[in-house]
């Protein structure tokens, strides 16, 4: 809470013409509200014993008059109780429709990416933190005032291609291709990379000669290469944004690596000219990058001249700082790219690029198999496609609702809460436990939990008004702890922002959702004995609640049903 910060900072100031960070936590509740161990840190420096330091503090807070009680633990720890009353009349000072929103970007742009499939096979769970994670970043982002531009960096370059054509033409037809869309693509993909793994294990080269042959073919413009392209790569996009779609995620842009090549190869030409580059006896050109700590050069350009994943994303980078001028890009991409990134980022310092570029890695997706051990998702079974995934979850959200009157357009938001909570419920960096029980316990840290109180409370609000902010005649005991919770909101969106971390924000929900809980088991708001006064407060504060509820759950992506 920033006003207890202030207020100890000012106290500090005045006692001893100190400026000091202070830092406040919330202690058991046994103890106070809130805890500061200041006393102990700034002793030293004040020449006292902390005890003593924490009398003084301790007295001053109490001159302060916000308190209502203030009292000292252990060696200097100060506690303090803030009266209901002043609680509400602070929220009440900074709350605003867009509470939970601030301006601390105002000014600055960033360029987030995400969730960038590949084009050569159904969309598959894979790509579902990309998305997830990619989203909650541009909402921070939106939320703290960044002018935020979308990209979706299409895995639509290099390989697949001519695996792609090849395959078609050895392994499948026109109305195969017809019926099944792109899991006929995923497929022919498959048996390619097998054939050509037993190919290669037998030392023949034919059909790897052919793949490549297609890709020049297609380099070189070929009409009909291209004509595969265009019509291959149609039912990929169009397979991927129905998929988003389903996610309800959406980008600005779609300028994928495709796109990108032709420019690519330009910027190696210049990288050569200028000496940042080398060209290697066989054609092929690196970065050397061991001012930066890397033994391993960054490759740009394979030996037959073609393209790479670097060089595309090496014109990427130019192109977003000379359309876009941003202050800040961030990658959502696994942990598994975290080396290759850490090179790009070291190139594009070698260019003289001083856009701060972010590599927003997260964990794997992990199961639990027959044996109940873990294992990474996509492992064994194969793929785990992206629409089964999605189908499942819709048929769990459906058993979760059965037997009430719930439409379908809730069942898919209670589906999507479930799926996409679960990716903030840890750390984004640690590999997340995929558990179809765990994302949808009703009585558990999930996203069903967390929408279930925000629909309680919206249905009460609908039934029976949104209250008064401030009641004056009202003390607000019963509600101290849910508005205390409420003041803090603002600074965990703004911290999640800051550190890129939306868990922040779910575990916050959480909070809210169980403090709401809790609530109702002790206070009846507006039915049962409660008087006009009570109600119309118990409803404001109601409010703020089902404000919080929604604004915090739109920053991971997930809408609050209209009924569950
Ligand atoms: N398509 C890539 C993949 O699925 C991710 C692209 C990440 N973005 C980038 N600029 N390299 O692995």
């Amino acid at each position: 809470m920033g006003a207890m910060e202030e207020t100890v900072q000012n106290v500090l100031k005045q006692l001893y013409d100190l400026d000091h960070a202070v830092q406040v936590s919330r202690p058991e509740p046994a103890f106070g509200d809130y805890a500061t161990n200041v006393a102990l840190q700034i002793a030293k420096q004040v020449g006292k014993a902390p005890r003593d330091v924490a009398q003084e503090v301790a007295e001053a807070l109490r001159q302060t008059g916000e308190f209502s009680e203030v009292s000292i633990a252990g060696p200097g720890f100060i506690n303090v109780r803030v009266a209901p009353a002043k609680l509400i009349s602070r929220l009440n000072e900074v709350w605003t429709d867009r509470y939970g929103s601030s301006e601390d970007g105002a000014g600055k742009t960033v360029v987030v990416e995400y969730p960038s499939p590949n084009m050569a096979k159904p969309y598959s769970v894979g790509h579902l933190r990309p998305g997830n994670q990619g989203w909650a970043a541009r909402r921070l982002m939106e939320e703290t005032g960044w002018r935020v531009i979308t990209d979706n960096h299409l895995g639509d370059y290099g390989a697949p291609l001519g695996i792609w054509i090849t395959g078609f033409l050895r392994f499948s037809s026109d109305s195969l291709l017809a019926e099944k869309g792109v899991y006929e693509l995923g497929r022919v993909y498959i048996a390619m990379k097998k054939a050509l793994k037993e190919e290669a294990a037998s030392g023949a080269h034919e059909l790897a000669d052919e793949v490549q042959s297609w890709l020049l073919r297609f380099e070189s413009g070929d009409a009909e290469a291209m004509a595969y392209s265009q019509r291959f790569n149609e039912i990929s996009l169009r397979h991927i944004h129905e998929v988003m779609g389903r996610l309800k995620i959406a980008t600005d842009y779609e300028l994928g690596e495709a796109f990108f090549a032709p420019q690519g190869k330009a910027a190696v030409q210049k990288l050569l000219q200028t000496g940042v580059a080398i060209q290697n006896e066989d054609g092929s050109v690196i970065v050397p990058l061991e001012e930066f700590g890397f033994d391993v050069p960054l490759l740009v350009q394979k030996s037959n001249g073609a393209a790479l994943y670097a060089t595309t994303d090496l014109a990427t980078i130019l192109y977003r700082e000379n359309e876009w001028h941003p202050d800040r890009v961030i990658y959502a991409v696994g942990a598994e790219q975290q080396f290759y990134f850490s090179q790009l980022f070291a190139m594009a310092k070698k260019l003289g690029i001083k856009t701060e570029l972010i590599h927003l890695w997260f964990g794997a997706i992990d199961q639990l198999n027959e044996d109940g051990l873990r294992e990474r998702m996509s492992s064994r079974k194969g793929v785990v496609l992206m629409e089964d995934l999605l189908n499942q979850a819709e048929a769990k959200a459906q058993s979760v609702v059965e037997g009430r009157e719930v439409a379908e357009d809730d069942v898919k938001r209670i589906a999507l809460g479930a799926v996409k909570f679960s990716d903030f419920t840890a750390d984004r960096r640690t590999n997340i436990l995929f558990d179809w029980d765990s994302i949808f316990a009703l009585t558990g840290f999930s996203g069903p939990y967390v929408q279930y109180a925000a629909v309680r409370v919206n249905k009460i609000l609908q039934e029976h008004g949104t209250g008064t902010m401030l009641v004056q005649d009202y003390d607000y005991a019963a509600e101290k702890a849910v508005v205390a919770k409420l003041i803090e909101y603002p600074e965990v969106v703004r911290v999640a922002a800051r550190d890129l971390e939306p868990h922040k924000v779910a575990s916050y929900l959480y909070e809210l959702a169980r403090e709401m809980n809790r609530y109702y088991e002790a206070t009846p708001v507006a039915t049962g004995g409660v008087d006009e006064t009570q109600k119309q407060a118990r409803l404001g504060v109601l409010a703020k609640v089902s404000h919080v509820f929604t604004h915090g759950l739109s920053i991971l992506g997930i809408e609050v049903p209209t009924a569950m």
